[in-house]
């Protein structure tokens, strides 16, 4: 079974066979894995189709798991930049706002779907 391990700023993730577990690696990253997981809660069908799945959240947001996304090449995510051919969050107004970057790291493909992998990037106070 190959494993991977990729350190975040705030997660390290373990991806194994075809599960990603992203643990925190301090209180920023317990609220970053609770973040992620609300989001991943209260999305539409549309927007889920641009999330990568939190299969499984455990509690005090210590570890989430998530399906394991093949990484994005900074070779497409550029061609992607250049053509604005990255989802579509804001397809309907009012809601929570964008919740993830552009930085390849944060892509990958699932089933050949772009999707972020990465979140948790909104202000649990707005
Ligand atoms: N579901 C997944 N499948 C495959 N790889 C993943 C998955 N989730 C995360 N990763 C990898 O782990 C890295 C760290 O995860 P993530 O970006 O969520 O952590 P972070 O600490 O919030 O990151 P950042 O450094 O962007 O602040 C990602 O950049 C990505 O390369
Ligand atoms: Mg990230």
């Amino acid at each position: 079974m190959v494993a991977l391990y990729t350190a975040g700023t705030m997660r390290w993730t373990l991806c194994i066979g075809s599960f990603a577990f992203k643990f925190a690696r301090s209180d920023r990253g317990r609220a970053a894995n609770q973040r992620e997981y609300i989001e991943w809660d209260r999305a539409t069908p549309i927007r889920r189709e641009m999330l990568c799945p939190i299969i499984w959240a455990a509690p005090y947001g210590l570890f989430n798991v998530m399906r394991r996304a093949v990484p994005l090449t900074p070779e497409d995510q550029q061609k992607r930049l250049d053509s604005g051919d990255f989802p579509d969050w804001d397809y309907m107004p009012g809601g929570p706002k964008e919740p993830f970057e552009y930085k390849e790291s944060d892509w990958g493909y699932l089933n050949g779907r772009l999707v972020s992998l990465d979140y948790a990037g909104w202000d649990r106070d707005e």
